[in-house]
């Protein structure tokens, strides 16, 4: 029998509700059918281009929308429902964030006892040792506020704090901004690490060379839903990808000859009933514009009529 995966998000949907002038109220849905699991053992990477629902994603699993957002559809935890009282109590510990800001760190709050998250033990004192260690902080940052480190010092500490737990569940939201090459790499093998050890990983980055180097499934998103699920080794042509948008991502990558298309994600309130893409796709039907289902093609999830 299949394990259920640790985290399964189905027909997610995130509307904000919001007042124009004249109080007449608006309904913003700026996440529509989003569908993601991750297994144990597994690292998944979300990539798409600012503004398509990825934080979102990250703070509706962890509960923590913003007061105007309404969410729908089923997020599931090692097969049972992910309830308000089940994430309560396992948010920080076994399942962590890391979240996209700098900001989320306390200012007021030493860095050590921040990460430990006031437990004094020596068994967090050690893991604190190790952190600093395999992020490559000095140990008189431990008594060190926020202001005193520079960007990519605070992120790294960002990432401690997730991971100096043993979470069944990471969630970093573009962990790897601001850090140097090297860096980089470590916090992504770290993720891969903590896989290896039964965690299920879903890592959000704009940086998709980079994901492709450790993740083993990358889920695209555009305009708030998915449009495909393909495995690494698709990404090794641009033949075995399936999406018109993943296929231009993958031309835009430096390995690949930069080739930019126009950066034209839809505005929510324009965004068209069937494939949020249809408008710069080359290969649209009039079909594209009514609804567009998920279906599997050679072995990955695809939301394209055309995908063969
Ligand atoms: N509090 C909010 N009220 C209204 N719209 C919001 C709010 N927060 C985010 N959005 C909108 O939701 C969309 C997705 O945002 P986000 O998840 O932060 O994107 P990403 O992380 O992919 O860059 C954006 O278009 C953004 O403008
Ligand atoms: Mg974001």
């Amino acid at each position: 029998m299949k394990k259920h995966p640790v985290l399964k998000i189905e027909h997610m949907n995130i509307t904000f509700t919001q007042y124009e002038r004249g109080l007449r109220q608006v309904e913003l849905p700026v996440i529509r059918d989003l569908n993601v699991e991750v297994h144990a053992g597994e690292v998944v990477a979300v990539a798409g281009s600012s503004g398509s629902g990825k934080s979102l994603l990250a703070h509706g699993v962890m509960g923590v929308l913003p007061y105007n957002a309404s969410m729908g559809g089923q997020i599931s935890y090692c097969g049972e429902k992910l309830t308000e009282k089940k994430l309560k109590k396992l948010r920080g510990s076994e399942i962590v964030i890391v979240p996209q800001s700098i900001s989320y760190l306390n200012p007021l709050k030493q860095i050590g006892s921040q990460i430990c998250k006031g437990d004094k033990s020596k068994t967090k004192k050690k893991k604190l040792q190790e952190i600093f260690n395999r992020y490559d902080l000095k140990p008189e940052v431990e008594t060190l506020y926020p202001f005193e480190l520079s960007g990519g010092m605070n992120r790294r500490v960002l990432i401690s704090t997730a991971m100096i737990e043993s979470p069944r569940l990471v969630i970093a939201d573009e962990p790897t901004p601001g850090l140097d090459l090297r860096a980089a790499k470590r916090a992504m093998e770290h993720f891969r690490e903590l896989a290896a050890q039964g965690a299920a990983v879903l890592v959000i980055t704009h940086d998709l060379e980079l994901a492709l180097e450790t993740v083993d499934k990358i889920v695209v998103f555009y305009a708030g839903t998915t449009i495909e699920e393909a495995s690494v080794k698709d990404f090794e042509q641009e033949e075995t990808l399936r999406h018109p948008y993943t296929k231009a991502l993958w031309r835009a990558m430096p390995r690949n000859g930069f080739q930019f298309i126009e950066e034209n994600q839809p505005y929510v309130k324009e965004l068209p009933r069937g494939c949020p893409f249809v408008k710069q796709c080359s290969m649209q039907k009039e079909d594209c514009k009514k609804d567009v289902q998920n279906r599997m093609v050679r072995g990955g999830l695809v939301r394209c009529l055309c995908a063969e």
